[in-house]
């Protein structure tokens, strides 16, 4: 079994504006970049209840996203579902900044 991490790039850092989020779709695999005022960072990119929302088409605010189908709040930095404590909290993945280019850590 090989346990190490795969830098993926993902594209050039000024891709991706500010206080916004971006799908990025790797292997079939579905996920959320996110540029902060506070840094670059990466999360499951489908919600993960039984709705399967694209979480690029939430709406950002400071380090928390909305939910555009149900309101729920996510913290973008833990994953942690924060209206619904019930919720399964987001995966976050490590996101790295190098060159000009961003990788994500899977
Ligand atoms: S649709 Fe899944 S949390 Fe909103």
């Amino acid at each position: 079994m090989n346990d190490e991490i795969e830098p993926i790039l993902i594209g050039e850092v000024d891709d991706i504006d500010v206080g916004s989020v971006e799908n990025f779709e790797y292997d079939d695999v579905n996920y959320a970049i996110y540029r902060l005022e506070s840094g670059f960072f990466a999360t499951e990119g489908n919600c993960p209840c039984a709705e399967k929302t694209l979480l690029s088409e939430s709406s950002i605010e400071g380090e928390e996203l909305e939910c555009p189908t149900c309101g729920n709040k996510f913290s973008i930095v833990s994953g942690d579902s924060i209206s619904d404590l019930e919720q399964t909290p987001l995966k976050i993945f490590d996101i790295t900044e190098e060159d000009g280019n961003l990788y994500l850590n899977i």
